[in-house]
């Protein structure tokens, strides 16, 4: 039986050391950045105080949960007949090659992510969901397998890759969750919305679009669709003028997985 204060511990830190030293260094917008994170951890204190006060437990029902409709031009909506299997927060990072042509857009070269379980916050905290990639994208992984995601206790549920330069992958299995492998194909993109975090402590080249993808032969545990939304930060400078042979751009994001019957 899962209680309210049961999702608000696993959104809460158990450190919420952040790393303010590069709001005031490194920040064009260092205000916004701010914040987000301090409405983030208001927002949990309301949900903290009103779970007290119900003393009723939250739906971690996915069944209630909304996938983002991205504006102005929305993603195709999961196929019929598709239920969600697992909400998770990806952060990680989108790579990029540069030749010697300064006037070249960057390479889009993959990405890594680690995947978090944020299954029952979906389903009952929808506007809090929304605000972790942004306030997730200020806070570096120490490593692909960080057990939780700062500055929340989200735990771990799987990893994303590349398995080769057109097929993302996601590994949901992990030691305590099986939800199933998946090579993937991009099925359709949008921009994200004009006011997504354009990078870490403001600074950057805007939020990677959102995405349908949807998996290919191999996919396992009945896994079909997969969307990547409310993304922050991944986006590349609009030339190489500059920019290293290769070189990583941080990003989060929200990934929504459809399962078949
Ligand atoms: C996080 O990682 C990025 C990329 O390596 C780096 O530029 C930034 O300074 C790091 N932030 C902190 C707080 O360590
Ligand atoms: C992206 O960068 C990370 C960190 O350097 C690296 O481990 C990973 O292999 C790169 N992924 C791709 C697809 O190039
Ligand atoms: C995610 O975490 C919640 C809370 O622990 C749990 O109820 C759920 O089963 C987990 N797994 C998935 C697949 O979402
Ligand atoms: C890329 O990987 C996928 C999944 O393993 C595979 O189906 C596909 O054939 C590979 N494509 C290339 C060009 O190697
Ligand atoms: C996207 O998926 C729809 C329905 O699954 C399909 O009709 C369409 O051809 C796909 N488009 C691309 C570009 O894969």
């Amino acid at each position: 039986m899962l209680s309210s204060i049961w999702v608000i511990s696993a959104l809460l830190a158990t450190t919420m050391a952040a790393p303010t030293q590069t709001y005031s260094s490194q920040s064009a917008e260092p205000l916004t950045e701010t914040e987000a994170l301090s409405s983030y951890f208001e927002a949990l204190v309301s949900k903290v105080q009103a779970a007290k006060g119900s003393g009723q437990g939250p739906s971690c029902d996915l069944g209630s949960a909304v996938l983002p409709v991205a504006s102005p031009t929305a993603l195709p909506p999961p196929s019929a007949g598709l239920t969600l299997k697992h909400v998770a927060i990806g952060r990680g990072t989108q790579n990029y090659t540069c030749g010697t042509d300064g006037t070249a857009a960057p390479t889009a070269v993959g990405a890594m992510a680690t995947l978090y379980n944020a299954s029952c916050v979906a389903a009952a905290y929808p506007d809090v969901l929304a605000m972790l990639p942004r306030v997730a994208l200020q806070f570096n992984l120490t490593g692909t397998n960080q057990a939780t995601l700062s500055p929340s206790n989200l735990q771990i549920s799987g990893h994303h890759f590349f398995a080769n330069l057109t097929t993302p992958f996601f590994n949901l299995d992990t030691a305590t969750m099986n939800l199933g492998t998946a090579p993937s194909a991009k099925n359709n993109t949008v921009p994200a919305p004009a006011d997504a975090p354009v990078g870490q402590y403001g600074v950057g080249f805007g939020a990677v679009p959102w995405l349908k993808l949807l998996t290919i032969d191999g996919a396992t545990g009945n896994l079909e669709e997969i969307y990547r939304v409310n993304t922050a930060g991944g986006s590349p400078p609009k030339t190489c003028a500059g920019m290293p042979s290769a070189f990583e751009v941080q990003y989060s994001a929200e990934y929504w997985f459809f399962q078949g019957s």
